[in-house]
């Protein structure tokens, strides 16, 4: 494709307006799409094609004919990577085929639901005690840095038996690595920085092993020689960074939408069964992997109607999939009850949808029912329009959100 046709295509990444967080895409990039299915000029580079369906989206999350690879040749990348593929052994995130199943498979019990419940107590308390020194503190507070982002983090520090004491090096370079913001030096940086702990941690594992997913990964798969020790400093990576700033983003944005429809907040507090239901919707609504996935057709293929040629990129817009009006009543609208908020694509589709979904629904449901129960008369102290909204690598979130009670 010509450069100058390139340059008159709409540019992605969408930004939504600054008006709603709950907007993913403005009226005017809308417009400019002009369909379903068309072409978008990418941040770095080239064009790729952008699927927005509902249908068109599952089609291409299924498909073993695109490629996850952002290291292929004509990816349609989205964000700034890595020059090389150093230390990116066990990101099989970014894999396909034999080798990303390789590792996947060896995590897929560890995140099954039932393992999940065992861990919930653990992820009580952490909310617990976030909610009550937040307390402690006195309004207003910041919601996103003293309950949406420790959280997580906690968890999934806990999870894999990163120490306490390490808890907030792991926030603070996960950080780095998100932002879209952060050059590939400085992702490079933070990257060495996790993996230097990593490294040290699992040295420790193997002769002080613990009730925890690293030292049973270092017991199981590393000594019998199934798993290298820099694929598993991978692997631990993509599970921190991963589960981190997916989940702090989608309870601030929750939390938000929540203290916009207070009566939802009320009939929580009366019915907890609630909850469950009421996740799904919000993870529908919000979509904080608000970009999309991008991924590279290894074969020519037919998505939505539209012809693919191998070697061309397209992106899978979850936000747009996840407000279709022919499968979503009313998409736009919140709906706490809606019936059919389980056919949402938040955690992806396919081979690849997340791995961490039972994790991070129970942090969600737990997260925003103790935030319900404990402070019955929490109130956000800013608008939609003011709250300062932040564009990171691959999700969508708040700079901060200031409430009071
Ligand atoms: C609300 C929170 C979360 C959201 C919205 C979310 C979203 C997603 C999405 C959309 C994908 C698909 C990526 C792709 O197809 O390229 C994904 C994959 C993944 N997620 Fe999550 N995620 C969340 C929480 C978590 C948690 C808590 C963990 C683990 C601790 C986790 C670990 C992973 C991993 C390892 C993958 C890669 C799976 C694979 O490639 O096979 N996620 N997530």
């Amino acid at each position: 494709m010509a450069s100058v046709e390139v340059e008159s295509l709409p540019a992605f990444p969408f930004i939504g307006p600054d008006s709603n967080p709950f907007i993913p895409v403005g009226e005017s990039d809308l417009n400019r799409l002009g369909g379903p299915v068309g072409k978008v000029r990418l941040p770095f580079g080239g064009w790729a094609w952008l699927m927005t369906r509902h249908e068109d989206v599952r089609q291409l999350l299924r498909h073993p004919g695109f490629s996850s690879d952002q290291y292929r040749p004509g990816f349609p990348v989205l964000n700034p990577i890595p020059p090389t593929r150093e230390g990116a052994s066990g990101l099989f995130i970014f894999m396909d085929g034999e080798q990303h199943s390789r590792f996947r498979r060896m995590l897929t019990a560890e995140f099954m639901i039932k393992n999940i419940r065992r861990i919930e107590p653990l992820i009580e308390e952490t909310v617990v005690d976030a909610l009550e020194r937040m307390r402690a503190i006195g309004p207003p507070v910041d919601l996103m840095s003293e309950f949406a982002l420790p959280v997580p983090s906690m968890t999934i520090c806990h999870l894999l038996g990163v120490p306490y004491s390490d808890h907030d090096f792991f926030q603070h370079h996960s950080a780095v690595i998100m932002d879209r913001k952060s050059g590939p030096e400085e992702i490079d940086g933070a990257l060495g920085a996790l993996d230097g702990l990593l490294g040290e941690l699992i040295a420790f594992k193997r002769t002080s092993p613990d009730e925890d997913l690293l030292s049973r990964l270092v017991a199981e798969r590393v000594v019998p020689g199934e798993l290298r020790e820099d694929e598993l400093k991978s692997m631990a990576m993509l599970l921190l960074v991963a589960g981190h700033e997916t989940t702090a983003n989608m309870i601030g944005l929750s939390a938000l939408a929540l203290l916009e429809h207070p009566e939802c907040l009320d009939a929580l507090r009366a019915d907890p069964g609630l909850a469950p239901g009421m996740v799904e919707e919000l993870l529908r609504y919000v979509t904080v992997v608000r970009t999309g996935l991008p991924r590279l057709a290894m074969e020519d293929a037919e998505i939505g109607g539209q012809k693919i040629r191998a070697g061309e990129g397209v992106v899978a817009m979850l936000s747009m999939a996840n407000r279709d009006a022919s499968v979503f009543q009313d998409p736009e609208g919140f709906d706490s009850t809606r019936r059919e908020a389980h056919r949402h694509m938040a955690f992806g589709f396919g081979l690849h949808q997340c791995i961490g979904q039972p994790l991070a629904r129970a942090e969600l449901r737990v997260a925003l029912l103790e935030l319900a129960r404990r402070f019955p008369g929490l109130k956000a102290e800013t608008t939609l329009a003011d709250v300062p909204k932040r564009h990171m690598a691959v999700t969508f979130g708040l700079g901060e959100l200031p409430v009071t009670w």
